[in-house]
Formats: structure tokens, sequence, C-alpha cells
């Protein structure tokens, strides 16, 4: 009998709604069978503001995944973000039980419970209660306590909470989109999954994934994360910098930030002249590059002196010797990672997840994709992310499919690039 398991990963972005359909087989290899993206309605910042409009977009998102995949999905693992969310590191101390004193899964949950009980408002819900080291009888650094002996069990973990009104917000859009939430998960804990290496995360390393409306921050070290945070800034700010200061459309701002922005003027080496539609839309202007970039530049120094001010905020420096992952889609804006580098003075690069490298014979789209041919990668980090994590971290990891009409592996690759084909056509 087929051992495959199928798991779903939704990625409520404020930009855009990305379902994944997985099927994992036993082994744990991955192969992603389904994608859907709807352009984002209803969330302002990475929050919903509207359940009813980002129910649609949800809707839109895995009903396109699911066609891919010929698989009804009944629950999926969902992505979180928004400023409103926040962190704290809690201790968690209990006496092993049973006479032979082994630690037992009975005692981790105890510890683990110990551990949860924090100073919450009535307005505040946790989402995460992540182990970062148990300790026995003082010996730290334990990963795995179960079946080890000792009196006193002890645990160090990283609790991740935000406002009940907007996780209630986010969990009832998903609902009235027909689909139950495996678990909710942090945004940049799941783009972890798909970016990171193990080395760099027991290394002490920063992640920073840029989206269009959240810049999501996570820092690991010795394996363990150390924190977490969501700044209220995104891609979608540069793109309003552009129409602002350019007088031109949102959309064409859009545009012209992909096709030719850059972060710093440094990184210009020829000023050229490029057409740009003014604001009322039906006639053109010439802008420099010079001067597109001079509008770009502040904004991306913000955002990276931001993450800098985080990184010192926590005392976290000294413990990122393998640097800055940046991640998302506004980490593809050329000179990104050059810039974030001056910044925070730590060395950076672009974090891209696998599983997704076969849409580079499709998405040819000429706004979405960079003159030099670049796969947008990043934009889909969270939502690999989303499927590695419920691999790894959930007991029961299988998603509840509702019907199957299995097709052959050629026409589900063949319906996969076509449908990502004209999502990138439809989406600008
Ligand atoms: N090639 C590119 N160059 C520059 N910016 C890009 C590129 N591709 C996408 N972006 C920008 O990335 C942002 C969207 O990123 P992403 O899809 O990761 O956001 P999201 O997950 O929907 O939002 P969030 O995580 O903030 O809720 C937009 O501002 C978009 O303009
Ligand atoms: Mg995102």
């Amino acid at each position: 009998m087929s051992q495959t398991k199928v798991i779903a990963g939704l990625d409520v972005g404020t930009k855009k709604i990305c379902a994944l359909i997985a099927e994992v087989n036993q082994d744990d290899k991955i192969e992603i069978v389904g994608l859907g993206i709807a352009p984002s309605d209803g969330l302002r910042k990475g929050i919903v503001v509207d359940i009813d409009k980002a129910s649609n977009s949800i809707s839109e998102a895995v009903k396109k995944a699911e066609r891919m995949a010929g698989i009804e999905v009944g629950s999926v693992y969902v992505g979180i973000a928004g400023s409103h969310i926040n962190s704290v590191n809690s201790h968690g101390v209990v006496a092993v039980t049973g006479s032979n004193k082994e630690v037992k899964e009975s005692d981790i949950e105890r510890v683990m419970e110990a551990a949860r009980v924090i100073p919450l408002s009535q307005e505040e819900k946790i989402i995460h209660v992540i182990p970062r080291e148990f300790i026995i009888d003082g010996t730290k650094g334990i990963k795995q306590p179960q079946g080890m002996s000792g009196v006193r069990l002890e645990v160090e973990t990283h609790i991740v909470k935000g406002s009940t009104t907007s996780i209630n917000n986010l969990v009832k859009s998903v609902e009235k989109a027909g689909l139950e939430v495996n678990e909710l998960v942090l945004d940049q804990l799941a783009s972890s999954y798909s970016v990171l290496s193990n080395d760099e995360k027991e290394l002490g390393v920063a992640l920073v994934d840029i989206g269009g409306g959240t810049t999501d921050f996570i820092v690991f070290h010795e394996g363990n994360i150390k924190y977490t945070s969501v700044l209220p800034v995104g891609g979608n700010h540069v793109s309003n910098d552009i129409a602002v200061g350019l007088r031109t459309p949102i959309s064409e701002a859009e545009k012209i930030k992909i096709l030719h922005g850059i972060a710093s003027c440094d990184e210009i080496d020829e000023d050229q002249k490029i057409d740009v539609l003014k604001a009322s839309g039906n006639e053109k202007q010439k802008i420099s590059k010079n001067y597109l970039c001079q509008v770009i530049e502040p904004r991306m120094e913000e955002m990276f002196s931001m993450v800098e001010r985080e990184i010192k905020k926590t005392g976290t420096k000294d413990m990122t010797p393998a640097g800055l992952v940046i991640t998302g889609g506004a980490s593809l804006l050329d000179g990104s990672c050059s810039l974030a580098s001056q910044i925070t003075g730590l060395p950076v690069r672009l974090g891209e997840p696998d599983y997704i490298s076969g849409f580079s014979d499709v998405i040819d789209n000429p706004v979405y994709v960079k003159k030099d041919g670049r796969i947008p990668t990043p934009v889909f980090s969270t939502g690999v992310g989303l499927i590695i994590y419920a691999i790894n971290n959930s007991k029961s990891v299988s998603t509840h499919t509702k019907k199957r009409n299995k097709r052959n592996n050629k026409e589900i690759v063949n319906s996969f690039f076509n449908k990502l084909k004209t999502f990138f056509d439809d989406f600008f």
C-alpha cells in the first residue's frame, strides 16, 4: 500500500496568497504536485482586515492548486505574520516521575506546559511554544530528552504570541474558504525550514523574509531560535514611494521597480532613461534610472537599518557568524544583498527554497522575472517552508484529502507549468 502523504501549505501574504500541495513519500521526499496563487485581498501588513475578501482570495489560490494536483484538500498548514506578533523566551521545570527516573513523553509534555505559563493579556494568544533546549540535572544542550535518566527536567522555550482578534480573523478566513487549519505557523519560522541549512542554524544566522507588507525576522544560534519579530514594512512601501516620487500609477510603479529598480545608487554603472507612464495613465515620461534609485534607496536603507536595530537590540550580532539571509519577494530587488551587508556589517546571501526549480521553464512573464531571467523562488520560501515544517514537527502530518482524481505525473507537471504560466501572465 502506498505510504504517500499529502500536505497542503497556505501562505497568506499581503501581496499574494500561495497554496502548495505536496506529496511526501515514506522517506520524506517531497514532490510539489499543486500550486495556486491569487492576488491577496482583504489583508493589510500581514493582517486580515476583511474576512470575506481574504477568504475569496484563499479559495481561489487553493482551488487552483487542487485542480493542478487533482486532489481536494480539507486542511492546511497556514502561515501567520503581522506586527501584532511578539515573542518571549520562557523556562519550565518539573520533577521526573516514574520509579526508574527515566524521562518519558508525559514528563516532556508537563515541562512544556510549565514553560507555557507566562503573563498573557486577554487580547493575546499563544501561537508556538518551541523548545530550544532541555536541561537534565543541570546538563544543558539536550535536544531529545526522552529515555534519558535524571530527576529534574528543565526546558528553555521560545514562545510566539499574537493578538487573539488577528489570529481568529485569519482562522475564520481559512474556514470560510471551506478548510480546516492543521496548524498556524509563524511565516519566518516556516521560511527558515526552506532556506536555512542546519549548519547555518548551528553556527548562528539571522533570516529576514521581506514580503509585500511585512519584514519577518528570526535569529538562530546553536541550532535554537533566539529571537523572532515582525516589522511593518515591505516591498509595497517601495512601490508606493515610486508611485508618489515618479507620479505614476501603483501598478506601473510595481513593474518599474521589478524591471529597473536597484536598492543602492552605488550599484548603477550607467545611467539610462526609462519610459514611465504618467499618473493620468495614457502618456509616458522619461525618468532617469538614477532618479528612480534615489526614490528607492532611502526606503531600502530604512528597512535594513530597522533589521540592524533588531539585531543590536537583541544582542545577537556576535551570535550570527553565518551572517544574514534575505528572502521573500522584496529581497529580489537588485543590490539588496550588498546594501544589507553594508548596513548590517554582516555577510548576506539570498535565501532560495528548493523544489520549485522546475519553474524556470515556464516563468516567462517579463514583468515578474528580471531581465536576467532570475526565477523569483524567494517568493515561495514561506509556502515551501510550511510543507517542510509539517513533515518535521507534526505527529500526524497528512492533510485531510476529500477527493482524489489521480492523474499521471506527466499530466500533473504539464498542467502545473501551464497553470503557473497563466498565473504569471494574469497577475500583472
Ligand atoms: N523581482 C522582484 N524585484 C523586486 N521586488 C520584487 C520582485 N518580485 C517581487 N517583488 C516584491 O516583493 C513583494 C512581495 O513579496 P512576497 O510575495 O514575498 O510578499 P507576501 O508574502 O505576499 O507579503 P507579506 O509576507 O509581507 O505578507 C512585493 O512588494 C513585490 O513588488
Ligand atoms: Mg510573505
